[in-house]
Order: structure tokens, then sequence, then C-alpha cells
């Protein structure tokens, strides 16, 4: 029987919200056709986003929606995506299929979008192709109310109020597609690229994100706290920095051969529990980094671009990362959610990439059709830890499976409060057996149980002709104890359980 020992008098952590972020880029059919069909689709829609998806997404209680890239990001000059759609200027998207790009959907219909999910905003700028005075320019757009020349603009073009900007990336993957840098040079324009972003709201100030490494980077993340932070030991804080972001995905196969989403054996269905696990490797990596610069922790980590990548689906463009979506992949969802819970003191913010049809998404669309991937529901689960506190948590008698090349524990768990209410959240990476699982806390004597799990066969998925082979289905065999509750948990399972 595997136990999880809950010491409910031990708060870890707060779980901010924007932990649960999504991440949508200019890339395939993420956002054109997915989100923003224009105002005359025939496709139900509320000034041109989609009803269904911005339904669907309002159940998740989506925090913070990350945008407009990605590679595409270091390629954006926002004044194209501004004024009356029919003269805004075209580009071709060289990162994405090389498409043609009208930037129908620009900074007016980001916001809109955001409006409607009642979430909060987190734009990336252009550091790799685009200058300080246009970041500059598109802060002053975005947040300032005062007579200014980009105040007029914004106003001429229907926004009479400034939105809320909640956070700011200056550039992305700077030592990559942001522009082959080095983390010294990135590190010098950062300081530079930052001293413009203007807060005109010192009530509200949007919050600052650096680039950082991608994996197991950590010459990068080095380099730039050293160029941002002169010396070890935290004294010299500067604030420059808010938040520094991490990128990892879950290549099962590697970049080269990443492998089928829908069609894999138990070995590689390990490799990619193994590759989920080693989320946790790197932010004990960058986070020990992190340690020596900043002991106080001021900077958080922003793991704004996670999931699992596979080689998109056999037709689609190559360009355009469309996948499909297991139950392998609502594993990697839960294990990593329960992941960044347990390092809420470092991880502040994290995007899965990408919302809706790119890469892991929690929505596929085909036309006027929409369904709900595995993933979905396991945010839908989870969405119970958004503000809550991480409360200690000790898991025992785990069992390790897998194979000789990837052995994995089976279960990994956390736990939260919120209103006097604990959530666990626990994720089985064994495909072949359920285990009995007991929780217990160290006085708390819980009154009412409940729960929901997610559980089908490892290759189990929702398609448009049978969108509900995996759904979210209540926990039935919950059973108080004096300090807990004992449950199975299935093989191939995300569940969650929630006491009061
Ligand atoms: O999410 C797809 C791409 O992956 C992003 O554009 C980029 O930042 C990362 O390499």
């Amino acid at each position: 029987m595997a136990k999880i020992e809950i010491n409910e008098k031990k708060i870890l952590g707060h779980i901010n919200p924007e932990i649960q972020g999504q991440f949508s880029e200019h890339l395939g059919r993420g956002i054109y056709e997915g989100i923003f069909v224009k105002e005359d689709s025939g496709i139900p829609n509320k000034n041109g986003m989609r009803k269904d998806v911005v339904e669907a997404l309002r159940d998740i209680h989506v925090p913070l929606l990350r945008w407009p890239g990605g590679c595409f990001a270091d390629e954006y000059h926002w004044m194209d995506g501004i004024g009356p759609r029919e003269n805004r200027k075209k580009m071709i998207n060289t990162h994405w299929g090389g498409v043609l790009e009208d930037n129908s959907f620009g900074t007016h219909e980001y916001f809109e979008l955001c409006r409607q999910l009642g979430c909060k905003t987190y734009v990336n700028g252009n550091v790799g192709s685009g200058t300080v005075q246009e970041m500059s320019e598109w802060i002053e757009y975005m947040t300032f109310d005062g007579a200014s020349p980009m105040t007029e603009l914004r106003k001429r073009n229907g926004s009479e109020d400034p939105w809320e900007l909640d956070y700011f990336g200056v550039g992305n993957e700077n030592w990559g597609c942001g522009g082959n840098m080095t983390p010294e040079y990135y590190g010098n324009l950062y300081r530079r690229y930052q001293t413009y972003c203007r807060q005109y709201h010192p009530d509200h100030p949007f919050r600052k994100i650096a680039c950082g490494p991608s994996d197991a980077g950590a010459f990068w993340t080095k380099g730039v706290l050293e160029t941002c932070f002169a010396k070890p030991g935290g004294d010299q804080f500067h604030g420059f920095m808010d938040l520094l972001s991490v990128h990892y995905y879950v290549l099962p196969g590697g970049w080269e051969h990443k492998g089928s989403a829908t069609e894999f054996d138990k070995a590689m269905w390990f490799q990619t529990m193994k590759k989920t696990l080693y989320t946790e490797d790197l932010l004990k990596l960058h986070g020990d980094i992190l340690d020596t610069y900043d002991p106080k922790k001021q900077i958080g980590i922003s793991f704004d671009e996670w999931g699992g990548w596979y080689d998109c689906e056999p037709g689609t463009n190559p360009g355009f990362l469309y996948q499909q979506n297991t139950m392998r992949d609502a594993l990697i969802a839960g294990t990593t959610l329960n992941i960044f819970n347990r390092h809420c003191d470092r991880v502040r913010l994290a995007c899965l990439a990408q919302m809706v049809n790119v890469i892991q998404s929690v929505l596929l669309t085909e036309g006027e059709k929409m369904i709900k991937t595995p993933t979905y529901h396991v945010f839908h689960m989870y969405q119970y830890h958004q503000d809550a506190d991480l409360v200690a948590a000790d898991l025992f008698e785990n069992e390790e499976v897998g194979t000789e090349e990837n052995p994995v524990p089976a279960l990994n768990a956390s736990v939260s409060v919120k209103n006097g209410i604990y959530t666990i959240t626990a994720a089985n990476m064994d495909p072949d057996h359920s285990y009995p699982l007991e929780l217990r806390f160290t006085d708390f004597q819980p009154k009412h149980a409940s729960g929901s799990v997610v559980t089908e066969e490892m290759h189990a998925k929702n398609t448009f002709e049978e969108p509900d082979c995996v759904t979210e289905k209540a926990l039935e065999n919950l059973t108080l104890t004096p300090h807990g509750v004992k449950t199975t948990i299935p093989a191939c399972a995300v569940l969650m359980i929630r006491l009061s």
C-alpha cells in the first residue's frame, strides 16, 4: 500500500494561479481557426473568438495567456497588428510553415481574448529583430493613459482605456531562434531593453521576464544572472528582472525523431515518463544557480514552455506542429503540475505549449468541431490548486516500475490547502497496475471526501468521431479513516481528491 503522509502544520509556499498558465503563438492553427475565426465566421463567436473554445477554457480557469510567441515573438512587429484589419501589413511566418500571416490577430484582439477568458496577460516582446523604441512604444500603447502619441493611436484604434499588462517577456529563446546570442550579450541587451519598459502604473506594475535557459543550459542561467546581477550573493539585486524563463519539452525520441503521438510501446512510455520527471532535476539545477545569486528568492522561474512534443500528425503541415494527445499526455501534465506545485517557492508562472492545436494542447479543433484532450481533463482537476498553499507531503512505499534504462517511481503527488479544503493530486505512471493508496494527516480529521480520476488504457485518446473516450470520472472508492482517506489509484491514471 502506497502512503502519502501529510503534515498539514507545515505550509511550504503559495501556489500562484499562473503556474497553470497557457501559451498561444502565431503557429499553425493555434490562434487562427483554433481560437480566432473573425466576426463573420459561420462558427459561433464573440468578437471573433470561438465561443466553444472560450467556454471550455473558462471551465479550467486559465489564469494567464502568453502571446505572441515563442520564436514568432522575435520576428513580430506589433504595429503591423493594429488599425483597420484590411490595412494591416502581411508577413511570411518564416518559423512556422512559411504561411502568410495577415496580422488580423494583434494587440487589441489579444486583450479581448484575455478579457473573455478572465485571465492575466503575458506579452512577449521582440529583442531579436526589434528595437528598444519599438518595445518601449508597445508598452506605452498598452498601458499608458496620459496624453501621448501612443495613447492617441490606441484610442484611434478603438480602445479608449489602457489594458492591464501583468507580465512582459524581454525576448524569447535568444540563445537560439531569438538571435543566437551569447548569455553575456543577451544579458547586456536585457539590461538596456528593460530600462525603457516603463511602468506607467505604480499600483499595477507589470513583471519583467528575462530569457532563461533551455533544458540544462546552466551556462545561460549563470551568464545572464552574472550580467544582470553583477555579483553572486544577492546584495546587488538591481530589480532588473522579476522572473527568469525556463523552457523544457519532453521529446520521447529526441529532437530528430520525436516519435508518434499515438503509437508507442512500453519502453517509449517509460522513456517519456523518465523525461517528464527530469523537469524536477532542471528545477533543482537552475534553482541552485538562482539561489547563489538570489538567496532571497526575489526572482521567480517562469517555466513558460513545457509539454510533450511528438512528430506531427501524418498528412498535416510539418510547420504547424499539430499532434494528438493520449493518456500519456495526461500523465505528463499531472506529473509536471505536481512538480511545479512542489517547487512553488521558485516557480511562479508556467505555460503549457500550446493551448489549442499545437504541441500538447488542451483543446483540438477541426472546422466547427472541438474536442477536449486528456490533458484538458487534468487541468480541470488541478484547478483547485490555483492560489492555494502547498502542504508538506511525503510518499512512502512507492513501487519502482519501468525498464532497466528508465526506472521510475510509480506514483507522484502534491497537496495543497485553500479555505480549509485540502486538494491532493496524484499520478500513476504504471500502465498495468493499480495501487492501494492511503492518505494520512498529522492531526486533521476529514469529514467529507470527494474526488475524480482520469484513467484509461495508455493509448486512449479523444477524436472528433469519439470525443469522450477519455474524460474525468467521479472517484468512487474513497473511504474516510480517522486521519485521512483510503482509495485505489488505477493503473495509468491521474486523480484528484478533496477533503474537508
Ligand atoms: O512552442 C514551439 C516553439 O518552441 C517556440 O516557438 C519556441 O520558443 C520553442 O523552441
